[in-house]
């Protein structure tokens, strides 16, 4: 099934237009690597498809979600709060409340499915306390829960935020450029966490990344934007040294380059192991690009 459908998305300010007729599809347990230059659309492609920004009208464009449509030619659909329950946002900036214990931020996950009133007054049931505390357990903070937000590192408040929308049992994850803001032990980390997500779940994750070496690590497909249009979408693999150089516009010759090594994989799991991510079988593709910009 498609996790994710969008036909003929466009998207303007005024009168400029970031994102031109965008057609893309994918298919639920996908971890999809979002890539291109700062300003090529990545994240009004992801505010669009969590239901942060509508569309233009005029081009009978469409957004689905797991089969059910959330906007038509800039208008929400009825159903698509309720579908908007099963995507899980990440940001760069971790979006913990800093006040609140970790624990609490990490409950809000919850809000979405209990009633309004049990939320304002923090009355979350028994079962979502169990949830949270799993969810916390998971990305390696339970003995962090009672700490107050603001005491954490960004590595920590990040994993904070993935306990958040695995507390929300999301379907589907929007990264928009989750790592941008750490150090590399912890991007690998969250990376890691991610892509451990995506196989023992199927959840569908979608990262936005500058970091393209982490794309290639991670990521089963590739889909990348320039100027707002899609000008590669495919497997990792099929990704060229030309298509970087073109994406973020500069000679290929300038981009750091390495020999893919025979297997990669991320340094260490937080949470036990799980099976290859399949780039041991692209030989020759150079996995690990540093774009000089
Ligand atoms: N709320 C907004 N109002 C006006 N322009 C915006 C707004 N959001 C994004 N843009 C513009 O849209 C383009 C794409 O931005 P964005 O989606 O943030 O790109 P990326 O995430 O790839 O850096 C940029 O030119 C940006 O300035
Ligand atoms: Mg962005």
């Amino acid at each position: 099934m498609s996790a994710i459908a969008l036909k003929r998305v466009r998207k303007s300010f005024g009168d400029k237009t970031v994102l031109h007729g965008v057609d893309l599809e994918v298919r639920e347990g996908e971890m999809v690597g979002l890539i291109g230059a700062s300003g090529s659309g990545k994240s009004t492609l992801i505010r669009l498809i969590c239901g942060l920004e509508r569309m233009d009208r005029g081009t009978e464009g469409r957004i689905a979600l797991f089969g059910r449509e959330t906007q038509k030619d800039g208008r929400f659909c009825e159903h698509s709060e309720v579908l908007r329950r099963d995507v899980g946002v990440i940001f760069q900036q971790f979006n913990l409340i800093n006040r609140l214990s970790l624990l609490t931020n990490v409950l809000a996950g919850r809000l979405g499915r209990i009633p309004r009133w049990r939320g304002t007054l923090g009355l979350f049931p028994q079962d979502d306390r169990v949830k949270a505390l799993q969810a916390l357990e998971r990305v390696g903070l339970i003995a962090q829960a009672h700490q107050r937000a603001s005491t954490l590192s960004g590595g920590q408040q990040q994993r904070g935020a993935i306990a958040r929308v695995l507390t929300q049992q999301a379907r589907l994850i929007l990264a928009d450029e989750p790592i941008a803001s750490l150090d590399p032990a912890s991007a690998r980390l969250i990376m890691s966490t991610l892509r451990e997500i995506n196989r023992q779940d199927r959840t569908t994750v979608i990262v936005s990344l500058h970091q393209i070496d982490h794309a290639f690590e991670h990521c089963d497909r590739l889909i990348a934007l320039k100027d707002g249009r899609v000008i590669h979408n495919g497997p990792t693999g099929a990704i060229t040294p030309d298509d970087i150089a073109d994406l973020y516009g500069v000679e290929a010759g300038s981009l750091d380059l390495v020999k893919a090594p025979s297997k990669i994989g991320p340094s260490r799991p937080p949470l036990g192991a799980y099976p290859g991510n399949g780039l041991d079988r692209q030989d020759g593709l150079a996995a690990r690009l540093a774009v000089n910009a």
